[in-house]
């Protein structure tokens, strides 16, 4: 039987800086659940949008504050993914596939991002010395590429 093959990047934005890979397979006609989550925990469901892409470009699935949305899917997924409501609080943000199809294969990436908080919030962060310097300079590096991504989206 052929199998397919699933490279499944985590990219929780603003809480990581590294994107976790994982390889999942699955069959033809099978399904698969493609693993998303997040350590973060009190999530607020106004607070959960997480962007579901294939091959970089793809729209397969998106929670726009704590809701599914498949307004703007790509008709490929049509009626085949879903996630799991109930498991949002907890961090997960998995993608099921079902009916899988031999384009499916690929990589998935899944951004996690949070809501945009009150930009008088981030001005109370205190410079520690060079190492938390250099940290958040890495997380603002992987934010404005996240930002750079989804403007393509
Ligand atoms: C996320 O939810 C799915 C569906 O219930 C489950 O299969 C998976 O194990 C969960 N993952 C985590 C990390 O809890
Ligand atoms: C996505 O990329 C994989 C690997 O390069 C390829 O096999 C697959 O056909 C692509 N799928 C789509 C829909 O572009």
């Amino acid at each position: 039987s052929i199998y397919l093959f699933f490279f499944v990047c985590v990219c929780a934005c603003l809480s990581f800086s590294a994107c976790l890979q994982v390889t999942i397979e699955g069959k033809v006609g099978g399904s698969a659940v493609l693993p998303c989550s997040t350590i973060d925990s009190g999530l607020k469901n106004e607070d959960i949008t997480v962007y579901w892409r294939h091959n970089s470009s793809q729209n397969v699935y998106d929670i726009i504050e704590g809701k599914g949305s498949v307004e703007k899917q790509d008709p490929a997924y049509k009626n085949r993914a879903g996630t799991f409501p109930n498991e949002y609080m907890k961090g997960n943000f998995s993608l099921k596939l079902n009916n899988l199809q031999y384009n499916d294969a690929g990589k998935y990436v899944c951004y996690i991002t949070k809501a945009y908080q009150n930009p008088s919030t981030q001005l109370f962060v205190k410079d520690r010395g060079n190492h938390g310097a250099a940290a958040r300079a890495e997380r603002i590096a992987s934010f404005l590429i996240l930002l750079h991504i989804l403007q393509y989206i």
